[in-house]
């Protein structure tokens, strides 16, 4: 070999090593620190700007000169929603869209079952992932202050405890397909009605010990990468860039890494937004790209943040970080070739719609021991109710979905119950037929000719053939029901419904309602009925979930994770009159409604306790089909341990004739304490499944953090040494035993 081939020779090898060397940032083997260092080092003022906003409706462009893959986002929490146009809300139309619905939020906080959250995260998550999502748009873990608020069914109910356990195994089950969450909607945004414009007005104990532990056990706990800001005002200013909210607690106590999105349209200024802590812009009034030149160059962090930053207005080091912060987020999903490739539709996540829905559903009433049916009992059943037909994934805002199928109510019955009894089915009233929501079609024409006259007389003569009367009613996902961007407009059922089933009850005391809600209603009708079931939203798997529930063949052992107000005024933020706020004209963000906090820490339970009333159904009730009896409570400090931490343990037998599972509940009383403390709090919880005539000994941890209060002046959590009591029952007024103990 002469020089010159040598030569050639070491400068193929050199240059094929150095084509062959993996850029930093896209090396997966460096610490992804280093990573995002190199590719900030190699972008333009333009790139890092153009990463912090859409470039449709629901995805931002990533950093196409570096190969760094576009942000896909999309709604969540219950369901991949169908695909969008590009710059429009209007359907795209794709004919592979179609999801696995799962039950509403408030089910799965309903089966008070971290198991459940774990399959439900790791299941939509598989979803989200397989139609090439990188960010899905939930869970919400807003608490539920008002039964009104029509978001409530997306949410986890009322105790920030129940909230903060279920929200964390659901986000750790979505991300563990390199799918992110986005949290969502950070914070105190509690009602829908006037949602832009309401300003929430809460004391820092509010906030710590009730609205914010969800999000922080979504965030820190688990670990959430990403997080939406709510569309209302905190303290004056927009939840999306609030100072408190975001930068000072959020980013400064808690020192979260993810990313801050707006929600859809929830920025209005540039200069606030980029000192707020907003990371990214999203649904910037974008309806079609008009004018001249592209809309999204004019969001709030697009050419103004440019600018802004090109005259020295902001600084790069702030940019910088917001632009670390994306690409972490994109390097955790998008760009992280190990995650998984998901699936969708597939029996195992139909089967877990089906197996939470069972777990979720709260027997509330069942006197003759009515439910399950009985063959002895029963032979002619007729079915009334608009609910028993009525699509149900479809409508409720962004969470509106395209279900690969789903089973209504009628037909679970026909096809689990039609060979033993005869069925008969009656409307009873028309309450919305609507066919599109959100423009998702529900590809059902629910209209009826009857008046109302007629579609009662026509249920009553149902009513009166039959020798039973299951009503699906309830309320359903068009405004004002359950749903976004509304709130109810009473507690009450709407439609009539209440006088109907007062009605079906005179010709025929046999009744079992079945209410179909993401939220709780008014029962005026409750003693004149025989039982009850709360259904929720419950997916593509409905009707057989239901009938399994109906039939016998699963036994209920669902939980309310909030309280079943028999009137408004037993909740705190009416009965203080405080909802629906105050209108003000701000001299900077215009005309805007005052909401105060004034219940304070007295949310749901802890109201109800504090001004002993009585409500229909209290937190954490919920009936089964065999009987527990729950043994004396015993407690322990435990052994090797500096701090005072103790145990309580408790044995629970199945006394009844059918394997059951119940949700044994931990509440913790302070007896003293220098600051006004709720009666008593939820500190534990654990769902035990057990045959007949078996006892399980079921144990408890308690913690400083379940025996702390945040003192908002020292602003820190404070554990006074005095004496505490330790209660356990099987809801929050259903106390079975109590023991007290002593913190030094
Ligand atoms: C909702 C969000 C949703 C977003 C995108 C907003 O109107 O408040 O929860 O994720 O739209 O659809």
């Amino acid at each position: 070999m002469n020089l010159k081939t040598i030569l050639l020779l070491v400068a193929v090898l050199g240059a094929q090593a150095a084509w062959a060397e993996t850029p930093v940032y896209l090396d997966e083997s460096r610490p992804i620190e280093e990573r995002i260092d190199d590719a900030i080092s190699r972008m333009t003022l333009k790139e890092k700007i153009a990463l912090l906003h859409a470039q449709s409706k629901f995805s931002a462009p990533g950093v196409p000169s570096l190969g760094i893959p576009e942000l896909w986002t999309d709604d969540g929490p219950m369901g991949v929603r169908p695909e969008v146009l590009w710059d429009e809300w209007d359907q795209a139309g794709w004919t592979n869209d179609s999801c696995t619905a799962f039950p509403s939020l408030t089910c799965l906080a309903a089966t008070w079952n971290p198991e459940m959250a774990t399959l439900y995260g790791k299941s939509i998550g598989e979803e989200a992932r397989y139609r090439n999502k990188s960010v899905l748009l939930g869970p919400g873990v807003n608490i539920y202050r008002t039964p009104l608020c029509g978001r409530n069914f997306e949410y986890f109910g009322e105790d920030p405890y129940l909230a903060s356990a279920m929200a964390a195994d659901y986000v750790r089950g979505v991300q563990s397909n390199g799918v992110a969450v986005c949290v969502k909607h950070f914070a105190l945004n509690n009602n829908e009605a006037n949602r832009y414009t309401t300003n929430s007005i809460a004391s820092d104990r509010a906030l710590y010990e009730i609205y914010l532990p969800a999000f922080k056990a979504a965030a820190v706990d688990a670990g959430a990468w990403s997080l939406m800001g709510g569309y209302n005002l905190v303290g004056g200013q927009h939840a999306t860039y609030n100072q408190r909210l975001v930068n000072e607690i959020l980013k400064g106590e808690w020192n979260w890494d993810g990313v801050v999105i707006s929600d859809w349209g929830a920025v209005h200024d540039t200069r606030q937004a980029v000192e707020g802590g907003l990371d990214m812009e999203f649904g910037t009034g974008t309806d079609g790209l008009t004018g001249s030149g592209s809309s999204y160059d004019k969001y709030w962090l697009a050419n103004k943040y440019y600018d802004g930053v090109r005259n020295g207005e902001f600084s790069e080091e702030q940019l910088n970080d917001k632009v670390r912060r994306v690409l972490r987020l994109t390097m955790r999903t998008a760009m992280n070739r190990n995650r998984p490739w998901g699936s969708i539709n597939s029996p195992e996540h139909h089967q877990a719609c089906r197996r939470i829905g069972e777990e979720g559903v709260v027997l509330l009433r069942n006197v003759d021991q009515t439910l399950p049916l009985t063959k002895d009992k029963v032979r002619k059943i007729a079915v009334i109710g608009e609910n028993a037909i009525k699509r149900m994934t479809v409508g409720g805002g962004s969470s509106s979905l395209k279900a690969l199928y789903e089973i209504y109510p009628l037909e679970g019955l026909q096809s689990r119950l039609g060979d033993d009894f005869e069925l008969v089915y009656e409307r009873g009233y028309v309450g919305d037929t609507c066919t599109h929501y959100n423009n998702v079609w529900t590809k059902q024409d629910l209209t009826d000719p009857r008046t109302p006259q007629q579609l009662t007389a026509d249920a009553v003569k149902a009513a009166s053939d039959a020798d039973l009367v299951i009503f699906f009613g309830g309320l359903n996902k068009a405004d004002h029901q359950d749903a976004e961007g509304t709130d109810r407009l009473s507690l009450d059922l709407p439609y009539g419904q209440n006088e109907l089933i007062e009605t079906l009850a005179e010709v025929n005391p046999n009744i079992v309602v079945v209410n179909i809600s993401g939220t709780g209603v008014a029962m005026p009708w409750l003693n004149k009925v025989k039982a009850v079931l709360q259904a929720w939203y419950l997916g593509n798997e409905t009707g057989n979930t239901l009938a399994g529930i109906i039939a016998g063949d699963v036994n209920p052992s669902g939980k309310l994770p909030y309280t079943y107000y028999a009137t408004l005024d037993q909740c705190g933020a009416h009965k203080l009159g405080e909802y629906p706020g105050t209108p003000r004209h701000d001299p900077v963000e215009g005309d805007i409604i005052d909401m105060p906090y004034n219940e304070d820490i007295f949310v749901g339970y802890r109201f109800i306790d504090k001004n002993k009333l009585k409500p229909t159904f209290p937190f954490g009730y919920g009936l089964s089909y065999t009987t527990f009896d729950y043994g004396k409570a015993t407690i322990d400090r435990k052994k090797g341990s500096a701090d005072d931490v103790f145990t309580v343990s408790i044995p629970v037998t199945n006394i009844g004739d059918r394997q059951g599972s119940e949700v044994v509940q931990l509440y913790i009383s302070d007896l003293k304490s220098s600051l006004p403390r709720p009666v008593k709090e939820l500190k534990g919880f654990s769902k035990v499944n057990l045959a007949p005539g078996e006892t399980q000994t079921v144990t408890f941890e308690i913690g400083r953090d379940a025996l702390s209060f945040f003192d908002d002046k020292a602003h820190e959590w404070v554990v006074e040494p005095g004496k505490f009591e330790a209660l356990v029952g099987a809801s929050s007024a259903d106390i079975r035993s109590r023991v007290s103990f002593e913190v030094q």
